[in-house]
């Protein structure tokens, strides 16, 4: 055991949400989305991100992205969340030819009545953000000097993204989250918690985790005096060390539509990826991959987004019923997983006003870390003790 390394206000204070804008969600890579997500010319996606409003766009070849917000009176290129348009300002039609500077303006003589002036953009645009795409997926970074993918995230896990090869057909759910983001984020590097809270829906899939827990005798504590556990390493781990990758052994069988893809990751196991900040991305079996995003909208709410995308087809079929049934079964465990998260958000706000003591496992090792980075490098507070 280890005295907890977390503090209760950092789930529930604006203050905590408020340097994480700053030191996390417009500083390091975010995952957008899958690249099947905009396949023509045109499409685009929006991915909310602290209240701005961020477009993934294909326009041409290339994927761009960039704030949706136009220079002139704070217009959108994009109407709805997802759909197919040109980089046009829908309010008074400005263009954006490449989804960053201006580079058209109907009726100009009415917003430009010098004609010396009337041909020249001064410089106006959109706010072009960097994009990194890799396999089959869409980093965005909205800082104006990103820092390179690679201090992010290791080469194990580039080298994954790279093997997943193109995905074919999709399907995207949003729905609201009532908790902190960072809720989800350590309870995905939460080991043990499937065996509790996910025990009918993971115990035939997942017969290594099952085992474990069954010859896993419970510990008889005695009753003794009150003592310190030993703290948690107190220096900030390296921002490349909280992404990783983990997997679990998984005998599923075989289903209808295995020899129609593409299967490039793994058969036989559960291929998590753990992006450092908001992204769970998996393989299941190689037969289809879901990322599971955690956007944060205040302190205590965030959009939870969730994909499911097919990998490259062999052979064409329509997997529309398919990616539905998936997404239902996910959303499923999700529902697991809230029921008892928004208790302990109800938790942490109330002992976040009081004195409590936290305790936490030597198996959380990851999420220490997780929450040493923020304690240290994003909140940067000395770890304190709390007695
Ligand atoms: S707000 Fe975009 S053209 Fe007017
Ligand atoms: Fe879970």
């Amino acid at each position: 055991m280890k005295e907890a390394v977390f503090e209760p206000q950092w789930y529930c204070d604006p203050h905590y949400a408020e340097l994480e804008r700053k030191n996390v969600f417009e500083k390091l890579w975010l995952a957008a989305g899958f690249t099947s997500a905009v396949k023509n010319n045109g499409d685009y996606f929006v991915l909310m991100i602290h209240g701005q409003r961020v477009l993934v766009h294909r326009l041409g070849k290339e994927i761009v992205a960039y704030v949706d917000a136009c220079p002139h009176r704070g217009g959108v290129i994009a109407t709805a969340e997802m759909g197919n348009t040109r980089p046009v300002c829908k309010y008074h039609g400005w263009a954006f030819r490449d989804g960053r500077g201006l580079t058209g303006v109907p009726m100009g003589s009415q917003f430009e009545s010098d004609d010396a002036m009337r041909d020249r953009s001064c410089g106006r645009s959109l706010k072009p953000l960097a994009v990194h795409c890799v396999g089959p997926l869409i980093f965005v970074n909205l800082a104006d000097n990103p820092l390179p993918f690679e201090e992010q995230f290791n080469d194990e896990l580039i080298d994954v993204f790279g093997r997943m090869g193109e995905t074919s057909t999709m399907i995207q759910l949003s729905f609201k989250g009532d908790f902190n983001w960072k809720l989800n984020a350590e309870n995905v590097r939460d080991s043990l918690h499937p065996l509790f809270v996910h025990t009918e829906s993971f115990s035939s899939v997942l017969p290594d985790v099952t085992d474990a827990y069954n010859q896993d005798r419970i510990v008889r504590l005695q009753q003794t005096e009150q003592q310190d556990y030993a703290r948690y390493d107190p220096s900030v781990p390296a921002l490349r060390d909280l992404s990783y990758i983990w997997r679990t052994y998984l005998d599923e069988g075989s289903y209808w539509y295995d020899s129609m893809v593409q299967r490039s990751l793994p058969h036989d196991c559960f291929l998590n990826m753990l992006l450092f900040p908001n992204t769970n991305l998996y393989s299941v079996g190689g037969r289809y991959y879901a990322m599971q995003q955690y956007l944060p909208t205040s302190a205590t709410t965030f959009d939870y987004r969730l994909s499911i995308a097919m990998p490259q087809m062999l052979q064409r079929f329509d997997a529309q019923g398919l990616l539905t049934s998936i997404a239902r079964s996910e959303r499923y465990v999700i529902d697991e997983d809230s029921v008892i998260l928004r208790r302990v958000q109800q938790n942490l706000t109330a002992m976040a006003q009081r004195r409590f003591r936290f305790t936490q496992g030597d198996y959380e090792t990851p999420i220490m870390q997780f929450m040493r980075y923020m304690g240290g490098a994003v909140y940067q507070e000395p770890p304190t003790c709390q007695a």
